[in-house]
């Protein structure tokens, strides 16, 4: 790899946005890629809109304070759209997929309660009792995942995903929460360009050792290696599969024990 690439993939990773062009560098990345995600969720959400109005009659009432409608149907749980009574704000509910998977919902509260962050989904509330539910905010958009299967990603789009997905991480494991669950579809994109990490249902909050904080950490740093590696053969730019081995273990624990998101992204600015 030249130089010259090297550096100016750090600029565009690495270093805040100092001057005009790398600033708008990044704006212009971002606008493309919130293009992307409305143009994949444009006529699902107009769909939803009416729904949610009245307009047609699937809608259903969670806790007799939500008109809510159905948008994801999983292994482990179940999504709505919803707005409650009297407003149109546009909220994200999620309950287990059966009464088997209840448990998990207030586990996946805890994690959340203890995040606030940009790039982490934003938690409201847990609700429902014996029949849990969480209250999220409803991210307008499309997951990375879906994003990768309809539309080619460019080096500076990419660029901008993996450094908010790392920032998401960096944050999730101060919080020492690790996800335990990273992949293309639980991460989202909204209509600005902005990411999300999403589903919490099998994260982490509490370790044994500091070795085995660790080694969960390092499980996330790896995933994200791979969604950087998906990215960029989505992309033109195709680097040997053999790299993402180093990438992941380029990530060395800290002088706490802890790996670091940002050596990922260091090591992530020398392969790339
Ligand atoms: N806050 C949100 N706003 C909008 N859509 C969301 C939100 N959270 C989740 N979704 C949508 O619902 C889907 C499923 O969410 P999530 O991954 O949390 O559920 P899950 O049951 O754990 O799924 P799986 O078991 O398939 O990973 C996501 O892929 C996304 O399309
Ligand atoms: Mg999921």
């Amino acid at each position: 790899m030249s130089i010259l690439r090297l550096a100016s993939l750090k600029q565009l990773l690495v270093r805040p946005a100092t001057n005009r062009s790398n600033r708008q560098a990044i704006d212009s990345a971002r606008e493309s890629l919130g293009h992307k995600a409305t143009s994949l969720s444009e006529a699902n959400d107009d769909l939803l809109t009416k729904i949610l109005k009245g307009e047609t009659s699937n809608n259903l009432v969670i806790d007799g304070r939500f008109i809510a409608v159905s948008i994801y149907q999983g292994t482990f749980g179940d999504l709505f759209a919803a707005r409650p009574f009297g407003s149109l704000e546009r909220v994200a509910i999620k309950t287990a997929a059966c009464a088997d998977f209840a448990h998990l919902i207030p586990l996946e509260a805890a994690g959340l309660a203890r995040i606030s962050h940009p790039n982490v989904v934003r938690f409201f509330g847990l609700f429902g009792g014996g029949n849990p539910y969480l209250l999220l905010e409803y991210i307008r958009g499309c997951t990375l995942g879906e994003l990768l299967k309809g539309t080619r990603l460019s080096r500076p789009e990419i660029n901008l995903i993996i450094s908010q997905v790392l920032a998401g991480l960096e944050a999730i494991h101060r919080s020492g929460i690790t996800h335990n669950d990273l992949n293309p579809f639980n991460v989202m994109i909204d209509r600005v360009g902005g990411v999300k990490l999403i589903d919490f249902g099998i994260c982490s909050t509490r370790f044994k050792s500091a070795n085995d904080q660790t080694r969960k950490i390092k499980t996330d740093l790896y995933m994200a290696a791979r969604i950087f590696l998906q990215m960029v053969e989505n992309g033109s730019a195709t680097p040997a599969l053999k790299v993402i081995k180093p990438l992941a273990n380029a990530a060395q624990p800290d002088q706490h024990g802890y790996a670091s998101s940002m050596e990922l992204l260091r090591a992530i600015s020398h392969y790339w």
